[in-house]
């Protein structure tokens, strides 16, 4: 069928909308119309020189939308079903059986290449050529996709379907890492270091959690006030040069956990020396160089534990996170701008620069 959808043809050209062929749903593949599809900072990476994925891509892997079609063998959804795409997996390896989707042993394949597996994608230019459509196992920025029958999650219709794909990454990575990976408990204390998508729904999450120390770094005044109005009780600013004595004092000697999100290796060595003997940092900013750790680093049981999408069975996962939306203890919708999917330069613009937190590119309008 005919589809339209934004293309990123070089690592540093802007997205171009363009018309594709998609083929049909194939065995476990499910059609699916977009509706909306959040801007994640992972969508950058295929601009880095040597990334295993290469342009020409469609890359989007927060989308949200109606199901329209199945392929064979797809027997749990079915058209006209409201769903949320998130991470692909493939459900038979071992992390997979243990409810570890996230540890999948073909994730990168499945989900960072564009190719998937057999390297095949549903997706062709005007001129015959392919053009890698399964970042993901979805491709969102997109008028259609072919999703799994593994990566979506069905959602009650009353929902307001435009703004939930963040649900499939950042908000379940950051709302994850906290519940799930970390299981910060009622009465403790968490240093968020970054305030963007994930750092944000984090903090609303130790909130929910119960943590009663809740404080987030980051560099820009405007998040750190968000920040608080979700959920922070005190803000540091990244950039202050005392700011390990800061946090440990905001802490009473240490924090219990820490979430870095912007893998710039100073934070995380300050994430570490901020927590408390016995202290956990979770680890989910792609990392920008490598890390290095001074030897005593870990000393006193401290633990560093890298985390992939808050470590969630999104199945299971994203309901829970919706219906604390619903009670209006996870707010995420205040972090998101909408645009048109014909603007989606201008949503990548804002989401580098900061000025929009969770862009979301909506293809109908
Ligand atoms: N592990 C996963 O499964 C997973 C899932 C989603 C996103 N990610 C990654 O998580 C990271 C965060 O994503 P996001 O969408 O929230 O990005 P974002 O850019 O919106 O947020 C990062 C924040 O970190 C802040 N920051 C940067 N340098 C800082 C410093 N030195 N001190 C304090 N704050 C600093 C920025 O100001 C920004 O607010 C990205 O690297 C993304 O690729 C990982
Ligand atoms: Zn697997
Ligand atoms: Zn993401």
């Amino acid at each position: 069928m005919k589809i339209e959808a934004a293309v990123l043809r070089g690592a540093s050209d802007p997205y171009v909308i363009e018309p594709l062929e998609l083929a049909p749903a194939g065995h476990g593949q499910v059609l699916v119309r977009i509706v909306g599809a959040g801007f994640c900072h992972t969508d950058l990476l295929p601009r880095t020189p040597g990334f295993m994925a290469q342009p020409p891509l469609v890359t989007g892997h927060e989308g949200s939308g109606i199901v329209e079609a199945v392929g064979p063998g797809v027997t749990t959804i079915a058209p006209g079903a409201h769903v949320v795409l998130t991470f692909d997996s493939c459900g038979t390896c071992h992390n997979c059986l243990g409810a570890h989707p996230a540890y999948c042993e073909h994730f990168l394949r499945l989900n960072l290449t564009g190719s998937g597996l057999d390297g095949t994608g549903p997706v062709t230019d005007r001129h015959g050529h392919a053009v890698a459509a399964r970042w993901f196992g979805q491709s969102s920025f997109a008028t259609h996709v072919l999703a799994t029958a593994r990566n979506v999650v069905e959602v009650d219709k009353d929902l307001p379907l435009e703004v939930l794909g963040p649900l499939g990454c950042s908000v379940q990575t950051g709302a994850g890492s906290v519940l799930l990976a970390l299981r910060a408990r009622a009465g403790s204390s968490i240093v968020v270091f970054g305030a963007g998508g994930v750092g944000l729904s984090a903090i609303m999450a130790a909130r929910v959690a119960g943590a009663t120390t809740i404080v987030a770094v980051d560099l820009h005044e405007n998040r750190l006030s968000l920040a608080r109005e979700l959920g922070a009780t005190a803000t540091v600013r990244g950039g202050d040069d005392d700011i390990v004595e800061q946090l440990r004092e905001l802490t009473r000697g240490g924090s219990q956990y820490a979430l870095d999100t912007t893998g710039v290796p100073e934070v995380i060595t300050t994430a570490i020396d901020a927590l408390r003997p016995t202290g956990t940092v979770a680890l989910v900013g792609a990392p920008s160089q490598p890390l290095t750790l001074p030897a005593a680093a870990l000393m006193q049981g401290k633990n560093v534990k890298g985390v992939l999408e808050g470590d969630a069975v999104p199945q299971l996962f994203i309901p829970h996170l919706l219906e604390l939306w619903r009670q209006g203890r996870l707010p995420f919708d205040r972090l998101v701008r909408t645009y048109p999917l014909s603007a989606i330069n201008d949503a990548e613009r804002d989401a580098v620069s900061g000025t929009t937190i969770k862009p979301v590119l909506l293809p109908g309008s």
